[in-house]
């Protein structure tokens, strides 16, 4: 029996990133394209309609963001992820990315060190060099028997004593492997940081899409260490599929973080929301959790079938299984491919859209990200092309 999650909505046209850049991003439109982190599925009904309802009044003037609103983020954080938020901890943000780029300009200076822990997520890896940051890398550990990354924390503590870097930036879950950090993993990384004086930005927009019974650990939650040391960045963009409305909030415990990093945000007026942001967010925080179970079942579902299609039929090809979110990390280095030729392979050969791991650092050579939030359908659409192309290439 179909459900909501099956139905196929055409993106062209909408101007949405992953189906109109095909040309200049992959240089042809006759794509699947399975790349950017925003998924196929229709917001949630009861986001739409709040959303239309306050389009449908006639003047669209500036507007306060309502106490339900900050009220909303309160109680999905203690209701999903056991978080009891302070109401004077909590400060909008207009988009994540730039969020990290404000840390970084509030806390750095041109020149200064920031840790990062390859394969991640590129901004992670760009906004530091594009604000004359230098970068420090603790790449992830892959463990060939169990197929999953841990962090390499004995490094880290290595990289903090020998580079004295200013910040680390953490992606929790990960993306792009969708791993959910083991919280004595969390809190080790607070203890090393805190102890070298490293500010810990813990980019949490994955957070509410845990997948098999994961549990996700706000990164301040884990230790008085934790909390002293750490900027929070969490949003409902990813998890309701309203990454265009731009809507992210921050959490800061600690009171000398945060008088500085509020007081930067004040004085450039960067932390306040524009009103669809506030709408779409207490929409979903309040009325749509039954959807995000649901999607998440969904995607499950997607990443069962991923991963059984590629061990029984593309063996060159593992997944690293996500505990979270709907991307899928694919460790293509068993087909034994170069780069350019591991990109024709997808690109013109199988006519796949998918992330280029080299662009997540070192680590990523020989990866690709699939996106798997998307109808079933696609994903074993994908899934055939790719099986085709890899037959070609032996045949
Ligand atoms: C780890 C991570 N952080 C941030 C973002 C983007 O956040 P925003 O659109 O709020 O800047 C993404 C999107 O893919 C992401 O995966």
């Amino acid at each position: 029996m179909n459900c909501e999650f099956d139905k196929i909505v055409d993106r062209r046209g909408s101007g949405a990133i992953m189906t109109d850049c095909l040309k200049e991003r992959y240089g042809r439109e006759d794509l699947l394209a399975l790349w950017v982190a925003d998924m196929y599925f229709e917001t949630p009904a009861p986001v739409r309609e709040a959303l239309e309802k306050r389009l449908s009044h006639q003047v669209y003037g500036y507007s306060m963001a309502p106490e339900s609103y900050w009220q909303s983020i309160l109680d999905w954080e203690r209701a999903t992820n056991n978080w009891e938020i302070d109401r004077s901890h909590l400060c909008f943000i207009p988009g994540i990315v730039r969020g990290i780029a404000f840390v970084l300009q509030c806390f750095t200076q041109p020149g200064d060190k920031v840790v990062v822990q390859p394969p991640v997520y590129m901004p992670f890896l760009n906004l530091p060099l594009a604000n004359s940051r230098e970068l420090v890398y603790n790449p992830l550990v892959f463990n060939e028997t169990t197929g999953t990354y841990r962090m390499d924390l004995e490094n880290l503590e290595e990289v903090c004593r020998q580079e004295r870097p200013k910040v680390l930036i953490l992606s929790n879950p990960h993306n792009p492997a969708g791993i959910v950090w083991p919280k004595e993993d969390l809190a080790a990384v607070a203890t090393i940081c805190r102890r070298h004086g490293v500010l810990v930005i813990s980019d949490e927009i994955h957070a509410d899409m845990p997948l098999f019974g994961n549990v996700h650990h706000p990164f301040p939650t884990l230790s008085d260490d934790a909390a002293a040391v750490s900027i929070t960045f969490a949003a409902p963009s990813k998890t309701f599929n309203i990454a265009g409305i731009v809507s992210s909030f921050c959490v800061v415990p600690d009171p000398d973080l945060r008088k500085r990093f509020f007081g930067y945000l004040e004085a450039n007026e960067l932390n306040a929301p524009m009103f669809l942001s506030t709408v779409a967010t207490e929409a979903a925080f309040t009325r749509c959790d039954g959807w995000r179970r649901a999607m998440l079942a969904y995607v499950e579902g997607n990443v069962d079938f991923v991963c059984n299609y590629l061990a029984e039929r593309i063996p060159g090809i593992v997944a690293v299984r996500p505990q979270a979110s709907f991307l899928i990390w694919l460790d293509c280095r068993g087909l034994g491919l170069g780069h350019d030729a591991l990109i024709d392979l997808f690109v013109n050969r199988a006519r796949l859209a998918l992330n280029d791991g080299e662009a997540f650092g070192p680590g990523g050579e020989g990866h690709m990200r699939l996106n798997v939030g998307a109808p079933r359908a696609m994903v074993a659409e994908a899934m055939a092309r790719l099986e085709s192309a890899v037959k070609q290439l032996k045949g």
